[in-house]
């Protein structure tokens, strides 16, 4: 069965972002993945701490947190979809320590050590219509920078503003893993 990860990023239960997140999860389960679910906020997650164990070794982050999970989960899934709102007009602090961590995915060589790929998707919520802030575009390819750069294949990228029509928001999420 083809599995996706989600991580969710916001910490409120009336969340956008986890709504629409909900919608990506009911595509990709009628297409027949299995699914499962991380929250970075929950989640004991430390930041990188730049020992470089990671780039020596070619071994994933030595950090005992609940990423040990979630990288295990990674190097086996078909796809990952990361959910962020925008705190202070970037990716909220706790979805970048998240982000952080995936520097151990790159070996000493430069090569990347997840299988080419995987499908990635992102969905960024913020109180500003949606074109209203340029630069929160620029922090947002940033964020889906990270994850492109190493082997993924991203599938699309969902911006829910203020103002945003919903309804067609929730269909775009609900087609991004449902072929
Ligand atoms: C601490 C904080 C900072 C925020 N900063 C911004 C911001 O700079 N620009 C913006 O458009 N919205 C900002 N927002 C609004 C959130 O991005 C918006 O409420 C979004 O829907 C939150 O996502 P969620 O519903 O998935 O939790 C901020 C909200 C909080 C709590």
């Amino acid at each position: 069965m083809k599995k996706l990860v989600v991580v969710l990023g916001s910490p409120r239960p009336a969340s956008v972002s986890t709504m629409l997140a909900e919608e990506a999860i009911k595509g990709a389960k009628a297409a027949g993945y299995d699914v499962v679910v991380y929250n970075a906020w929950e989640m004991n997650i430390k930041g990188c701490q730049g020992c470089g164990a990671c780039r020596a070794n070619g071994i994933d982050c030595v950090i005992d947190d609940d990423m040990k999970a979630y990288f295990k989960d990674l190097h086996s899934c078909d796809a990952l979809l990361v959910t962020a709102p925008n705190y202070y007009s970037t990716v909220a602090g706790h979805v970048i320590t998240y982000m952080n961590r995936h520097y151990c995915l790159t070996n000493p060589d430069r090569s990347q050590r997840l299988p080419e790929g995987i499908k990635f998707a992102a969905i960024f919520t913020q109180g500003a219509p949606e074109n209203a802030v340029p630069a929160y575009k620029a922090n947002y390819d940033w964020f889906t920078g990270t994850f492109t750069s190493k082997g993924m294949e991203c599938v699309g990228t969902i911006v829910a503003g203020g103002g945003s029509d919903m309804e067609a928001k929730k269909k775009e999420a609900y087609a991004l893993f449902a072929s």
